[in-house]
């Protein structure tokens, strides 16, 4: 028996399926890419904007199709946070769903895909979506797709409740891992020859270990410090207004923790701040910045920017263009704005900026981005830098590409018994979304 995992959506995403996977594994199926082989189909999904919402329905007409060309059809679960949102509404809209499961109750998905197997494909739909608190997760379980570098969840779910986001609707409630159980969890992907961990939480810098009240974010990172064979802590995403002065000093004393911080900022106007509900002006934003770069000269910064909010004047678009340059981020993922379901804005606001404004913005922050982006790459030629090598390049099979402690690609020449170690690397060239370099054998050099 076989199964199929499709992936929409964010990191937390990504990781889910790979413990979905883990639990397939475990009940006996073995992976395939081929949907015409796959016995399961899961679909992943992401409701964060309408599009990514959409792809799942266009998925199970196809599947619906192949199925009435080949007269059976595998078993198909619709997983994530479409599944949680709408619940048996999918069941309206297709006809192919025979497992709607929340995100809260993965844990569940190869028992119910058993039963579903065991009554046939297309004989009646399971849902289960019911909330659940309990976020432990068997360890050894999930099939992690990068030996080298592992996703580990510390937080699930949000209590912010930002006006557009649909996320505290999807995940539920803020629920933290005890501190034990991501440490030994981190130790584990090592033994196992992982090199760096990604912490995975909505707001990953809001933990605080429910089994231990010393130990909050800054407490964790230190506590990873200390695993043997791990060489970079990475994170995502933080708030700006849960970005304490503990956090920052921990950042910058502790050598693992990468010097990469993707800020999500969504606005360069205060009063548009105001009405998304993010709890931060431009001004405490900005000094936010300030205190990390005079902490971490070096650190890389990333964001997330909406484009055309309700209300959004040309001068808050202003604001947000003046925002950008004044921060000069290393990458930034932008977004026209969309009403999304069950959220303050869809129901207590006006979408009021025409579709044409919202891409003529769009257009020109993108723009204003990429010339960012171009200056700060060209300015890294002639650095060297520590890059953790994770693939052959996509484009030139002959050469490998990694990350920089910054967090942005590096492709350069070298053996494939390099992917998975990590490679001082002198950069030669920028291109506009990756930087060439040279590798220094043997080489050592003072970036993290
Ligand atoms: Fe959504 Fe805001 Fe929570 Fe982030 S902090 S997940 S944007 S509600
Ligand atoms: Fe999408 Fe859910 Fe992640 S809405 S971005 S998959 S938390």
């Amino acid at each position: 028996m076989k199964y199929l995992i499709e992936t929409y959506g964010c990191q937390m995403n990504v990781h889910d399926s790979e413990r979905m996977a883990g639990l397939l594994e475990q009940a006996g199926y073995e992976p395939t890419t081929d949907d015409g082989d796959a016995d399961v189909i899961v679909i992943n999904t992401c409701s964060v904007r309408e599009r990514a919402e959409e792809k799942l329905f266009t998925r199970l007409g196809e599947i619906r199709q192949q199925a009435i060309e080949h007269g059976s059809r595998p078993v198909v679960a619709v997983a994530g946070c479409v599944a949680q949102q709408e619940g048996t509404a999918i069941l309206s809209r297709s006809n192919a769903v025979d497992v709607v499961i929340g995100t809260q109750n993965i844990r569940r998905l190869s028992m119910l895909v058993e039963s579903a197997q065991s009554r046939g494909a297309g004989r009646g739909t399971t849902i289960d979506i019911e909330p659940l608190d309990d976020v432990s997760f068997p360890l050894g379980i999930a099939r992690r797709a990068d030996p080298s570098k592992a996703y580990v969840t510390i937080i699930e779910g949000c209590n912010e409740f930002c006006a557009f986001c649909v996320v505290p609707y999807t995940r539920g409630h803020e629920r933290m891992r005890p501190w034990k159980a991501i440490v030994d969890e981190a130790r584990q992907v090592v033994d196992q020859g992982a090199k760096e961990i990604q912490l995975l939480g909505q707001i990953v810098n809001h933990y605080q270990a429910p089994d231990d009240a010393a130990c909050d974010f800054a407490a964790l990172l230190e506590r990873l410090q200390t695993i043997d064979g791990l060489e970079r802590i990475r994170f995502a995403s933080p708030h700006p207004r849960h970005v304490t002065p503990r956090m920052i000093d921990a950042m910058r004393n502790l050598s693992k923790v990468c010097r990469h911080l993707h800020l999500p900022v969504q606005s360069g106007s205060t009063r548009l701040l105001g009405l998304m509900r993010r709890r931060y002006t431009r001004e405490s934003y900005l000094e936010l910045v300030s205190s990390l770069r005079e902490a971490m000269p070096d650190i890389a910064l990333s964001t997330d920017m909406i484009v055309g909010f309700c209300g959004e004047t040309a001068d808050d678009f202003e604001a947000t263009m003046s925002l950008t340059s004044a921060v000069r981020y290393h990458s930034m993922f932008s977004f026209k704005y969309s009403p999304r379901p069950n959220t303050l804005a869809l129901k207590r606001m006006s979408d009021d900026v025409s579709e044409d404004e919202k891409t003529r913005r769009i257009v020109a922050l993108q723009s204003l981005q990429k010339d960012i982006q171009s200056g700060l790459y060209n300015e890294a030629i002639g650095r060297e830098e520590r890059v953790l090598v994770d693939a052959r390049s996509r484009r030139r099979a002959w050469e490998l590409s990694g990350r920089t402690s910054g967090n942005t690609i590096v492709n350069f020449e070298g053996p494939p018994d390099w992917i998975g170690q990590i490679v001082t690397v002198r950069i030669t060239a920028a291109n506009p979304n990756s930087l060439r370099g040279e590798a220094i054998p043997g080489g050592s050099c003072r970036s993290k």
